[in-house]
């Protein structure tokens, strides 16, 4: 019996352990056809998935991402932003060209986040555990040339999903009021209040959770998320080399 959204939700955590045991064909093809039922800009469903079944190849995975439970258990995928297959259905130097440039290239991003996302909700409601990967970035061209990427296709997310192995504190998330705003945008400063109380939960959080407990605040979380940033600088580059965003050769 699957649970419901809004208990998906207040249930989830990522997970990054899993067990042995096996999730079937029938159960991936439930979570991937339904979450198909995702919007999709355009009706172009600009999105595809790989998965990984080779060791060797999960192995440079798991090396690609640092994180070593990405070779061990669970079902392994790569989702693409995949601009190709409409290439291949709509032929034609105009509509490549579309299809290519910022305003698709974005759509084939945002359907693949959506697809991941709800991915994620139907197998949590399911029972199962998943981890969203953005750590393949750390190197793109690899993957690239691992899963032999066509054109008009990129790497946006690793997904990992399986029986959970452990059952990680849920992290806490902002109040509404730093998140929900009226008629226009609200600066930080109108809602320092959330923030201190939000740095105080956070705090408590990274405290007393079983694995890695330590001492943290919303600035210095903040500022550390972005040093990882430098190594992905490579993306953009990468992008134009898979032939997207053709407008910036001009
Ligand atoms: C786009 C995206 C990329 C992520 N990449 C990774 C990753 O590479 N490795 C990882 O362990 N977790 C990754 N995560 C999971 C986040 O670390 C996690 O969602 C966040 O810390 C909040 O924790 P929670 O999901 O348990 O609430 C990613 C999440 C998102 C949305």
């Amino acid at each position: 019996m699957a649970k419901s959204v809004i208990e998906t939700l207040q249930d989830h955590r990522t997970r990054r352990l899993f067990t042995d045991e096996p999730v079937s064909d029938d159960q991936l093809a439930e979570i991937i056809t339904m979450a198909q039922r995702m919007p999709t800009s355009q009706y172009l469903q600009a999105y595809s998935l790989i998965e990984i079944t080779k060791p060797a190849l999960r192995q440079q995975l798991a090396e690609i991402t640092t994180m070593p439970t990405v070779g061990e258990h669970g079902r392994l995928f790569v989702v693409l932003a995949d601009q190709h297959r409409n290439v291949q259905l709509a032929p034609g130097a105009t509509t490549r060209q579309a299809l290519s440039e910022f305003d698709r290239f974005v759509g084939s991003i945002e359907d693949a986040t959506l697809m991941t996302a709800a991915m994620v909700m139907v197998a949590e409601s399911l029972g199962l555990g998943t981890v969203v990967l953005g750590s393949i970035n750390n190197d793109t061209q690899a993957v690239i040339d691992a899963l032999k990427l066509p054109d008009l296709t990129l790497p946006v997310f690793g997904l990992q999903l399986g029986h959970p192995a452990d059952v990680p504190e849920v992290k806490p998330r902002l109040g509404l009021s730093a998140v929900l705003f009226k008629d226009q945008y609200a600066e930080p400063t109108t809602y320092q209040e959330e923030l201190t109380r939000f740095d105080g939960v956070l705090n408590q959080y990274y405290q007393h959770r079983s694995s890695h407990a330590r001492t943290e605040h919303l600035a210095h979380m903040t500022a550390e998320a972005t040093h990882s940033a430098a190594k992905r600088r490579e993306f953009l580059n990468i992008a134009r080399r898979q032939g997207f965003l053709p407008e910036l050769d001009h």
